[in-house]
């Protein structure tokens, strides 16, 4: 019977539907990504893999899978994952790229406005038995200018969001074409980075982790801030270099952040925003509602499921059918 491994907490109908199923076998470990030994003992028999962002799918992990047709990513980012070494062995990769992408945005918004208003501190405040009022005024997201980095789905949709409160968006992505039917009727303007930076009010990251984007966030970028703006960052913690932006917070470069991912995660005790009560974290939450995670699961089960039985994987990422026999 072909066997699917699961390595991270990928649950719900859809696998539950999956693991009723009489023709495959699911090995559900949602743990198994915390230890790469037996992570690398337990693949030797897989046909499939099912991973969030935890598991890191390494070439030499790819190359003691004899047995693997399809790595399935319940998610978007496939930074986790050697495509290189996959599609050379002739592994079907496969995502869901855009399944979660509305929570994602709905969490950015979400996060400008905590940051707007103070929420976690007048919590935290009410919570310890005060009521202090003006200590927390915050202001308005309308009319305030929203700077955008990285204009793909996510980016779009807290775009739309955006404008509904009434912000001014100004977007940084030199990868898209500023005419593309998705921005008709957003009145998006189309800036230089350095132009986003020092006009926002707010700066929300929507890129994937690529070469070019690892540590994109320094200090020289930070210091174009204006002192009283607000850092979002939604999408990989491994853009921004954190150490440059505790800096830039303790220099008044910007007023504070709010980050939902993080350079290690989980993060160490002794990394340099522990403790910072102008960053509000959360724990990389942004594609955590039960709607998501509903079309993640269903996406994800659908195609591994499918490339064991000889079907198409639909979310792939490289070829939908893999490229070497079964055994
Ligand atoms: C994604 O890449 O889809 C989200 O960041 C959630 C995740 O990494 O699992």
């Amino acid at each position: 019977m072909k066997k699917i491994l699961v390595t991270e907490a990928v649950t719900g109908a859809a696998m539950d539907q999956l693991r009723a199923s009489s023709d495959l076998e699911v090995a559900l470990e949602p743990d198994l990504w915390r230890d790469p030994d037996a992570l690398a003992r337990a693949i030797q028999t897989a046909d499939a893999l099912i991973v969030r962002n935890q598991t890191q799918v390494t070439a030499d992990l790819i190359q003691t899978a004899p047995r693997l047709q399809i790595i399935a990513r319940a998610g978007a980012g496939l930074d986790n994952v050697d495509t290189d070494a996959a599609s050379a062995a002739g592994i079907v990769v496969s995502s869901a790229p855009s399944e979660n992408s509305l929570s994602v945005a709905e969490l950015a918004i979400g996060l400008f406005l905590a940051l707007a208003r103070h929420i976690p501190s007048a919590n935290q405040d009410v919570q310890e038995g005060n009521w202090n009022r003006t200590r927390f005024t915050g202001s308005e997201l309308s009319g305030k200018t929203l700077g955008i980095v990285g204009a793909g789905r996510i980016g779009t949709l807290v775009a739309q969001r955006a404008k509904a409160f009434g912000m001014t968006l100004i977007v940084h992505d030199t990868f898209v074409d500023p005419h593309a039917p998705q921005y008709a009727g957003l009145d998006l303007s189309f800036v230089e980075m350095d132009e986003l930076l020092s006009r926002s009010d707010f700066v929300t990251v929507h890129l994937p982790l690529l070469p070019e984007t690892r540590g994109l966030f320094t200090s020289a970028l930070f210091e174009q801030m204006k002192p009283t703006a607000y850092f979002v960052n939604t999408s990989r913690g491994k853009v921004v270099d954190e150490a440059a932006l505790a800096h830039a917070l303790d220099q008044g470069c910007l007023a504070g952040a709010a980050l939902d991912v993080r350079e290690v995660e989980p993060p160490s005790p002794g990394n340099p925003l522990a403790g910072s009560d102008r960053v509000i974290f959360t724990p990389h939450i942004a594609a955590f509602t039960r709607e998501a995670q509903e079309r993640v699961v269903a996406a994800v089960c659908r195609d591994a499921s499918a490339v064991l039985r000889g079907d198409e994987a639909l979310g792939y990422f490289n070829f939908a059918r893999p490229k070497r026999a079964f055994t």
